[in-house]
């Protein structure tokens, strides 16, 4: 089965708590999506709301940085209480620093790729990382249509993962509700984003359970 990590990207920000409160009990993760308005066009949060974030919930704390030279903000991310956090391939020309420096905070590290890159291009890290976020639509907004030809990259990575004994979580984000994380789940993803599909919903903790259910 298939951890989930619902999106605040859709939650009602004037109501979070509330809304983090309804998946708290189902949901494994929680993942907090940065957007620095120019790596990906919006502006989100930063690292104020993890810390508010951090008070009221016991997820697993999931930080997505959409942003150039994350280096700038990882230690702050992991000070105000990250449990893992993502940095992006083409965010940066220091990738294996950047990793190194969320790993140095004795953070979970993650390392994210966008539909348009090759998992070449992360195969050097691989072996520090503890999980590899597959982007299934170009990152910097909620609701959009999952891509299928992501799919074979999460094989790809599965397959190195067999290979060469690596052991990271493979994450999926971006379109994910019942039908479409099932063939990721085959290609090997163990991580499910989901904010449109759980947070637009009457009842957000049964999309989780959805979600789960199409994987068993
Ligand atoms: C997109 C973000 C996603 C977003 C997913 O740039 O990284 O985490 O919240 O939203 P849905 O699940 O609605 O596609
Ligand atoms: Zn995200």
């Amino acid at each position: 089965m298939i951890k989930v990590a619902p999106s605040i990207l859709s939650a009602d920000y004037l109501n979070l708590e509330r809304d983090i409160n309804k998946i708290e009990n189902d949901a494994e993760y929680l993942h907090i999506d940065v957007m620095d308005g120019d790596f990906v066009p919006s502006i989100s949060y930063g690292p104020g709301w993890v810390k508010q974030i951090r008070k009221i919930s016991n997820l697993i704390l999931d930080v997505h940085m959409m942003v150039k030279n994350p280096e700038r903000y990882v230690d702050e991310f992991a000070d105000n209480g990250a449990d893992l956090i993502g940095v992006h391939v083409e965010a940066t020309p220091h990738i294996h620093r950047a990793l190194q420096m969320i790993k140095n905070k004795g953070v979970k590290a993650e390392v994210v790729i966008n539909p348009g890159t090759p998992v070449d291009a992360i195969k050097p890290v691989l072996y520090m990382v503890d999980q590899v976020l597959v982007m299934t639509v170009n990152p910097g907004f909620g609701g959009q249509k999952f891509l299928p030809e992501t799919v074979k990259k999460i094989q790809q990575l599965n397959d190195l993962k067999n290979s060469e004994g690596y052991n990271f979580d493979i994450e999926i984000d971006g379109g994910v509700n019942n039908e479409t994380v099932k063939q990721a789940y085959t290609a090997g993803a163990t991580v499910a984003v989901a904010g449109s599909y759980v947070f637009d919903a009457e009842n957000p903790a049964s999309k989780v359970q959805s979600i789960k259910d199409a994987t068993k």
